[in-house]
């Protein structure tokens, strides 16, 4: 879809179609043929209750109406979801121009950034093995954002951020016989090659274990696909600010390993990839956007599965930090490919870290598919991270470190271990896991369990959300424009 901005009024557009927004209590801004689109307001027909959708032709177009409810209950979020809704309409009523009139007086929720992520994220589709267009495929060419300042920047920003976060989709919903590690790695390649300021290196299986990184080597050890330890550069002219270091996991099929999981739900593991594609995309944003920040990411890529070869419960290993681990449960295996990627991103001058992981079902448990988990060791950086999901739009909830959490991960045999005797607390001790591994550096973990498919929102279609891809560019944004911690 092509996305463009105009300070010409919706009406004088070449779009087909125009969507107009409705608040509680107020007219319909820029009416057409002398009160038509507010006739149906007041027939009832048209309501301004969030999301409530009316459809009417005036003025040789067509006009949805969209509710976005109470002005002072108006949000970015309330945006994004009248976009996708009003989306949804228009391409089912076949509309190929869809110009989008923003509100006026909603400067401070960013209107034009809102309208254009609802949209595009709300027209993704995943197709890639469909023989056949599937029914109702959008034949929406294009959207118009119209306001009366110049919202090109935003629109511009905006496109490159929901982009991401759909490239991001692509590669969780792809099948794990098709997204192995060396695809993930493939596709950071490409990722990289379209900017000079970023550069891209993937080590395979030899290298792994060259590097020290037993634990990571352990992961893919029960595995015949090549593992990938994939690490991107972003180094610009001009950078200012603390080094970023984003650690993703990327296990592209999570069998379990000996501590196999059931079969119920055993396909869903093809998105425990989530965290590292929103590593590899973000920073192909955050290249696009020529953010003055360096970031160096990290993805650990590997299959988990059983074999011969693969790791057991009872093994020790000794991971890239020095520290041995015991392998207690082969299923928590996403702390020991992370442990070993965030000694190479430490290694490398991070500064900040912050890693991505659908680590714990504990987390699912807790927050449900609604909020991601969030642990942070440093205030500032904390404030940081928060402020950064706030601004993007995705939930966060900040949970605890505790020593007491840490006890619970010291191994008998080895330093470590990678699961708590304990059948509770299961996120946390998993967070005070990968702290062991953080060299003091200000980190934060965002375990992205719940709300990295089937986020059940209106922008979201069933399948992978590209979670977090938002809040990583966020990050770099407010990273580069000041002094954090
Ligand atoms: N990838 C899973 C976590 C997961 C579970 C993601 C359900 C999405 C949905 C992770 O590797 C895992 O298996 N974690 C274990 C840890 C346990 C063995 C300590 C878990 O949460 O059960
Ligand atoms: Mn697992
Ligand atoms: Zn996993």
């Amino acid at each position: 879809m092509r996305v463009t901005a105009t300070t010409e009024a919706a009406a004088s557009t070449a779009a087909d179609t125009v969507v107009v927004g409705l608040v509680e209590g107020e007219g319909v801004p820029h009416d057409v043929e002398e009160g038509a689109l507010q006739a149906l307001v007041d027939a009832g027909e048209a309501q301004a209750s969030p999301g409530a959708l009316a459809v009417a032709h005036a003025a040789g177009k067509r006009w949805i109406l969209v509710g976005l409810g109470a002005r002072e209950r108006l949000s970015a979020e309330g945006l994004r979801l009248a976009a996708a809704a009003a989306h949804g309409r228009a391409r089912e009523l076949g509309a190929s121009i869809v110009c989008f009139e923003l509100p006026h007086k909603a400067r401070e929720h960013q209107p034009a950034r809102a309208v254009v992520e609802g949209t595009l994220m709300a027209a993704y589709r995943f197709t890639a093995f469909k023989t056949s267009a599937p029914d109702g495929a959008s034949g929406i060419e294009a959207l118009i954002v119209s306001d009366h300042v110049d919202q090109a920047g935003e629109v511009a920003r905006a496109v490159v951020v929901t982009e991401a976060v759909n490239a991001a989709r692509d590669l969780q919903n792809t099948p794990a016989n098709h997204l192995t590690p060396t695809a993930l790695g493939a596709r950071a390649h490409v990722v990289a090659a379209a900017h000079d300021t970023l550069s891209c290196e993937v080590a395979g299986r030899d290298a792994i274990v060259e590097r020290g990184m037993g634990a990571f080597a352990a992961v893919a050890a029960g595995s015949e696909e090549e593992p990938a330890l994939i690490t991107l550069r972003y180094e610009p002219e001009g950078a200012t600010g603390p080094v970023l270091g984003l650690v993703g996991k990327g296990v592209t099929f999570d069998s379990g390993g000996i501590s196999i999981k059931p079969a119920g739900s055993m396909a869903d593991m093809k998105y425990d990839m989530t965290g590292g594609a929103a590593v590899v995309e973000a920073l192909g944003a955050i290249a696009a956007l020529k953010l003055p920040v360096r970031v160096i990411g990290v993805v650990g890529a590997t299959e988990n599965l059983l074999s011969g070869s693969a790791m057991k419960p009872s093994d020790v290993v000794v991971s890239a930090a020095g520290l041995t681990v015991q392998i207690d449960n082969t299923d928590a295996e996403g702390r020991l490919v992370l442990a070993d990627c965030l000694h190479p991103a430490i290694d490398q001058g991070a500064e900040r870290l912050v890693d991505v992981a659908t680590l714990t079902g504990a987390i699912m448990s807790t927050l449900g598919k609604v909020y991601s988990g969030f642990w942070a060791d440093d205030e500032g950086w904390a404030n940081e991270v928060a402020g950064a999901a706030g601004e993007a739009g995705e939930l966060i909830w900040r949970m605890p470190l505790h020593e007491r959490y840490a006890e619970l991960v010291k191994g008998a045999t080895a330093d470590v271990a990678n699961q708590s005797p304990l059948r509770t607390g299961a996120a946390c001790t998993a967070a005070e896991f990968l702290h062991r591994f953080t060299g003091g550096v200000p980190w934060a973990h965002l375990d992205i369990c719940g709300t990295a498919w089937d986020s059940g929102r209106a922008y979201g279609p069933k399948g992978g959300t590209g979670v977090m891809v938002r809040t990583l560019v966020a990050l770099a944004e407010r990273t580069a424009a000041g002094p954090a911690a």
